[in-house]
């Protein structure tokens, strides 16, 4: 197994934002890894099981991580990413539309970092206003109005600082290891949109430049969109944001039963012990297993180059690591910025990704730039 990217693989990294190393890791540690899922009791918590982190410590993984990206913490935890087979659904999802009504099996395309609020499953009455306040008093930290130290269902802050000026977490790579057969679409593959991590950075820095917040609630992001079914459904890309990715894919976007278009993602196909590194800055999303023989099993871990923050140790799986997994409020030394370093690690990709600066030099200057707001 080779120890880090050809140049090819960087390329496609830089390029698509994604890039597939096939069998990164051993069928023995595959192997390991299916046999201790299948072992658990119910209810228990695989995270930290070493069969599921010895994915990426273990495996080629890590020096090739080290080679395109830098050092970073070997992963303590990761998430247990299994969909079981089901069928389209009639429940809401956190677009605030039905299961069944979504294309691209059931998508929920979005930028990651972002505070959920638990998804309701009847038409929200009242104004934007009261429907903001609602979502905001049903998440876990009660009804304490709009404030940083509100926290979501999936344990992302509603903002990252105390001044609510950043409203996203975040790290610098996905490692998505798959343990089952994921070669032809419909079993529940993660999906993305090649390109779409230059548009996301793109919007990110328009959002920077204009001043205020970065993220939902910024300038052009909504946090939540009353047109939707349910009236509550979370706006986890700008609309803006999606017309670009729209505009990458010359097929025709498939829309909801409301005429509404929404960019397609493309499913990630890999076999056992096969791995997918993406940029923190790509729209992804998982998709229904309808058609799968069994569940999809993605390991998934969230790495962070150690430069950003030497002083915190990163589990592998917050993706909001400047707070604690609950949104707990960290320490940090005087002169130590963590939303300053954040904002300028979303807003400039690559500055993480030490073993790309080469390719990055390179392939620059033949990119038409993505611009907003012009
Ligand atoms: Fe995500």
């Amino acid at each position: 197994m080779a120890n880090e990217l050809t140049l090819e693989q960087k390329r496609q990294l830089f390029h698509d934002g994604y890039v597939v190393i096939r069998n990164a890791i051993s069928q023995d540690l595959v192997d390991t890894a299916r046999a201790r899922i299948k072992a658990a009791k119910k209810g228990e918590s695989l995270s930290p099981a070493p069969e599921i982190t010895d994915l990426v410590n273990k495996s080629s993984v890590t020096p090739i991580l080290q080679d395109a990206m830098g050092h970073f913490d070997p992963p303590s935890r990761g998430q247990v990413g299994i969909i079981k087979q089901s069928q389209p659904g009639d429940q809401f999802t956190p677009l605030g539309y039905r299961d069944k009504d979504l294309p691209y099996f059931g998508h929920t395309l979005h930028a990651e970092g972002l505070f959920t609020a638990p998804t309701p499953q009847e038409q929200l009455q009242g104004s934007p206003d009261d429907i903001y306040r609602q979502m905001l008093a049903t998440c876990p930290t009660g009804d304490i109005g709009r404030s940083a130290d509100v926290v979501g269902v999936n344990t992302d802050p509603l903002f990252q600082d105390p001044e609510m000026t950043l409203a996203v977490g975040s790290f610098t790579a996905f490692v998505i290891a798959a343990l089952n057969d994921q070669s032809k679409e419909g079993c529940g593959q993660t999906a993305v949109v090649p390109g779409g991590h230059r548009v996301l950075t793109a919007f990110y820095k328009w959002q920077l430049e204009q001043g205020g917040i970065v993220g939902p609630e910024g300038p052009g992001w909504p946090r939540f969109n009353h047109d939707a079914p349910n009236r509550a459904g979370h706006v986890y890309l700008p609309q803006a944001v999606q017309d670009k990715l729209m505009s990458l894919n010359a097929e025709q976007p498939d829309t909801t039963p409301d005429g509404r278009a929404w960019p397609k993602p493309k499913q990630i196909l890999m076999e056992p012990g096969d791995v997918a590194i993406t940029l923190f800055q790509m729209p992804h999303t998982g998709t229904r297993n309808e058609y799968g023989t069994e569940s999809r099993k993605n390991m998934i871990f969230r790495i962070r180059n150690k430069a950003r923050q030497p002083n915190v140790v990163v589990t592998g799986v917050s993706d909001h690591p400047d707070r604690g997994q609950m949104g707990e409020w960290l320490d940090f030394e005087p002169g130590n910025d963590p939303w300053q370093k954040s904002k300028h690690a979303l807003t400039n990709m690559w500055t993480e990704w030490e073993g790309m600066q080469d390719i990055v030099a390179q392939e620059t200057p033949n990119l038409e730039p993505v611009e907003f707001g012009t």
